[in-house]
């Protein structure tokens, strides 16, 4: 066995040893209408690289948030309730008998409602979680075959990660709005003050926004180089562009995750920065739009 063969097994025993000492009581790929799904319990991937639980990001704090954790890349990409922490360890996750997706918490009085089907008939419903960390709800018939795919899905409403398959752009029949917002800290996962986003004025670029003011703009998509104009030899800007009687979005394409982090710089799963606020980082080449950069911004070393 070659070297790096054996290291891949070594961390792959270390994994299942740490997998076998969580207290886990459900690990599964499937949750079905009426089970639930408690703190310590997970929902796993098939491929086993991306799980769905309740985690504490910081042991110097109660909040609970229910998320989905990259194994590869050792990150929370996506979080269901980063504006609404829970504090009751009891909480859990449920498909009611309605087939409505919600987190229960303080003995059932409360609850987040993450998909409602109230105000159709009771539907049989499962949820899974894809390879890519895709959290799927699905109609089920009774014979356990699909009824209706994607009926709900985390993808749509991303957190500060975008995935690849994610989309940042509009959906013309809802009027929702595809765009990751940075954390406030990294243990802290609220929304922050950045936003990346599709511009609003039909004009086909990519915006990052501090609070309302402009901040960065990719420049007009070129469907002929498929790139933007402020960021042409950017490799992880790797976008694809649709545009639909439905919906009109940019689609991520490369392999790892873009995340916006909590200085307004995009950071790629390539150990890339992109800023218009840092020295010290490969800067945008063009499209900065704020003269100065606002004080939250700059790093503490740097004051
Ligand atoms: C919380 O404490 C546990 C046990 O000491 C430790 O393993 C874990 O890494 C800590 N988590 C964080 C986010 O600091
Ligand atoms: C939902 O469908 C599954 C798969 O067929 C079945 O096992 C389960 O009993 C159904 N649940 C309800 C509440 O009908
Ligand atoms: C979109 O239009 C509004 C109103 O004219 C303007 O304030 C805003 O700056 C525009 N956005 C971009 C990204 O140019
Ligand atoms: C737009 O949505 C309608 C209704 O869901 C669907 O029938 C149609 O195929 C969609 N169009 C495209 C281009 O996806
Ligand atoms: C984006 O990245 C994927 C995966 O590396 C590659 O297959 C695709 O050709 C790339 N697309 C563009 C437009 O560069």
């Amino acid at each position: 066995m070659d070297c790096k063969a054996s290291r891949i097994l070594f961390f792959l025993s270390c994994a299942c040893f740490l997998h076998l000492t969580r207290p886990s009581k459900l690990s599964t790929n499937i949750l079905w209408q009426g089970e639930k799904l408690n703190f310590g319990d997970f929902l796993v991937a098939n491929s086993g690289e991306a799980s769905l639980s309740f985690f504490k990001p910081s042991n110097y704090s109660n909040n609970i948030y229910l998320g989905v954790n990259s194994l590869l890349f050792s990150y929370y990409v996506w979080v269901a309730n980063r504006d609404t922490p829970i504090q009751d360890p009891k909480a859990y996750l449920i498909l009611d008998e309605q087939g409505s997706l919600k987190i229960l918490y303080n003995k059932d009085r409360d609850s987040i409602v993450l998909y409602s089907s109230s105000l159709e008939a009771p539907t049989n419903t499962s949820i899974t979680l894809t390879d890519k960390g895709n959290v799927i709800l699905r109609e089920m018939n009774p014979d356990g075959s699909v009824k209706r795919d994607f009926v709900w899905q985390s993808y749509d409403y991303p957190t500060n990660s975008l995935l690849p398959g994610m989309k940042l752009g509009i959906n013309k029949r809802t009027g929702q709005r595809w765009s990751i917002t940075s954390r406030r800290t990294f243990h802290n996962p609220s929304s922050g003050p950045f936003t990346l986003g599709m511009d609003p004025n039909n004009t086909n670029q990519l915006v990052i926004w501090w609070r309302e003011m402009i901040m960065w703009t990719s420049g007009e998509w070129d469907p002929n180089q498929q790139t933007f104009r402020n960021t042409k030899g950017l490799v992880d800007f790797n976008f694809t562009y649709v545009s639909n009687e439905n919906e009109t979005y940019f689609k991520y394409f490369f392999l790892s995750y873009l995340n916006i982090i909590r200085d307004g710089s995009l950071y790629s799963g390539s150990n890339t920065y992109y800023s218009c606020a840092s020295n010290d980082r490969p800067p945008f080449q063009a499209g900065c739009k704020m003269p100065d950069t606002p004080q939250c911004r700059k790093e503490p070393t740097t004051q």
